[in-house]
This record gives structure tokens, C-alpha cells and sequence, in this order.
């Protein structure tokens, strides 16, 4: 079974993809991770940004792989675990240069497809209901009010003792919600078949028991 989840940073679909897999024991597939691990690579190698060709050659050369266990989910670039680098604020940054080349959505699309054979899979990120899985099983678009989900990423941000104002926080998600949903491939967007859930007044469980109402309610029908 497939279950593919979207929407915009902040709008609480990491944390529901990871209580949902543990609560159903499917596999969590974090795709923004394998673009972060790129954008690791180019930016710890120097790349220039705008050498489209450099960058075909560098991610040619990379192996990206992500291990799910009960651990959480860990990333390797070339068998380094880059765990935790990706995370970095500098990585989220410049991550637009490398999610909006073709190339590379072409080559994360295969390994995320690669990683789903077999198993029972909770995927989430930008284009997991309208590129990577369009049959899935089940798909939800989640979003939430920009101050909550501003709120949410200023928490987040305070693991890394960034301590930047709620309305750089704001600012950089406007910019970043800007980009994902008007690049040329792949954007972000909500699709027809997608259950919408707005989860600005629900608590991650709130938000976990409702998504597996509908999964069972979708189990039900086959
Ligand atoms: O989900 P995240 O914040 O880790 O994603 C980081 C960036 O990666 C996000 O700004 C857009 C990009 N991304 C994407 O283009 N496609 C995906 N399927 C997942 C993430």
C-alpha cells in the first residue's frame, strides 16, 4: 500500500508520515531528504550553483541511499551519513537550486520509486501525489495558516540556536512556498484526488487519527 502526503513546510506532514508508519508499521519515505542530501554534496564540494552541467557530472558521481529503522531515517551521500548536516539551515537555503533542476528530480523520482518496491510506504514531500506516486492508495494534501506553520519552523529552527525573529521565519517560508509551487518541474501543488487537511488547530495525534480513518475507510472499499 502507498500513501502519499504534500503540502508546504510547516504544514505538520513529516510528523504525520512518521506517526503514521509507526502506528501502521509501513515505511517512511522522506523525499526532501534525498534533495537535501544532494544539495550537501554540491554545497561541501563547492559547486557552482549555475553550472548546470557540473552539477549533471557531480550528481552522477553521488550515491544517495536512505536507511529507515526504528532509529528514524538516516541518509548517506557516498556512505557518509549526513544525517544530521542535512538539516542545516544552510542546506534548506540553498536547496532550491538543485530541487528545481529536472536532472536531478528525474534521478530522486527513480530511487524514490526504487525504495517503495515491495513495501507498504508512507511517502512525503512536494510531488509524491502528482510525479512519484500517482496510483497511490491513498493521497492527502496537508496545509496549515502561515503564522502556525512559521510558529512551528521557529521551534524547529531553535535546534540549530538560530535564533532568528518569527517574521524572518514567516518571510523565508513565504519565499520558499513561492518557489516550490511555481518552479517549472514538479511544483507543489494540491491534486484533485487529495483528501485536504488543514491541520493548523490539530495535534499531531489529532491529525495521525484522522488519516487512519480515511486509510481504513480506503481499505474498506477493496
Ligand atoms: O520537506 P523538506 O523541508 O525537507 O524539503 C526541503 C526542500 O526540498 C523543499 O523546499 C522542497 C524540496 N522538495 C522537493 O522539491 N520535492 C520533494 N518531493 C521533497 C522536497
Amino acid at each position: 500500500m502507498i500513501i502519499a502526503i504534500d503540502g508546504p513546510a510547516g504544514s505538520g506532514k513529516s510528523t504525520a508520515a512518521k506517526g503514521l508508519a509507526e502506528r501502521l508499521g509501513f515505511t517512511y519515505l522522506d523525499s526532501g531528504a534525498m534533495y537535501r542530501a544532494f544539495t550537501w554534496k554540491a554545497c561541501s564540494s563547492g559547486a557552482d550553483f549555475s553550472d548546470k552541467d557540473g552539477l549533471s557530472k557531480l550528481l552522477a558521481d553521488t550515491s544517495i541511499r536512505i536507511e529507515c529503522s526504528a532509529d528514524g531515517t538516516k541518509v548517506f551521500v557516498d556512505d557518509a551519513d549526513v544525517t544530521k548536516e542535512i538539516r542545516h539551515p544552510s542546506i534548506t537555503e540553498n536547496i532550491h537550486h538543485i530541487s528545481s533542476l529536472d536532472f536531478v528530480r528525474r534521478k530522486m523520482v527513480d530511487l524514490q520509486r526504487d525504495f517503495a518496491k515491495d513495501k507498504d510506504i508512507i511517502a512525503e514531500g512536494r510531488d509524491m501525489c502528482s510525479v512519484v506516486f500517482p496510483n497511490a492508495d491513498k493521497k492527502v494534501y496537508m496545509d496549515a495558516d502561515i503564522q502556525e506553520r512559521a510558529k512551528r519552523r521557529h521551534s524547529e529552527l531553535r535546534a540549530f540556536n538560530n535564533d532568528g525573529s518569527i517574521d524572518n521565519v514567516t518571510e523565508d517560508i513565504v519565499r520558499r512556498d513561492q518557489r516550490d509551487s511555481t518552479r517549472q518541474f514538479a511544483p507543489l501543488k494540491r491534486e484533485p484526488d487529495a483528501l485536504y487537511l488543514d491541520t493548523t488547530n490539530l495535534d499531531a495525534k489529532d491529525v495521525v487519527d484522522i488519516l487512519i480513518k480515511e486509510i481504513e475507510k480506503e481499505q474498506q472499499k477493496d
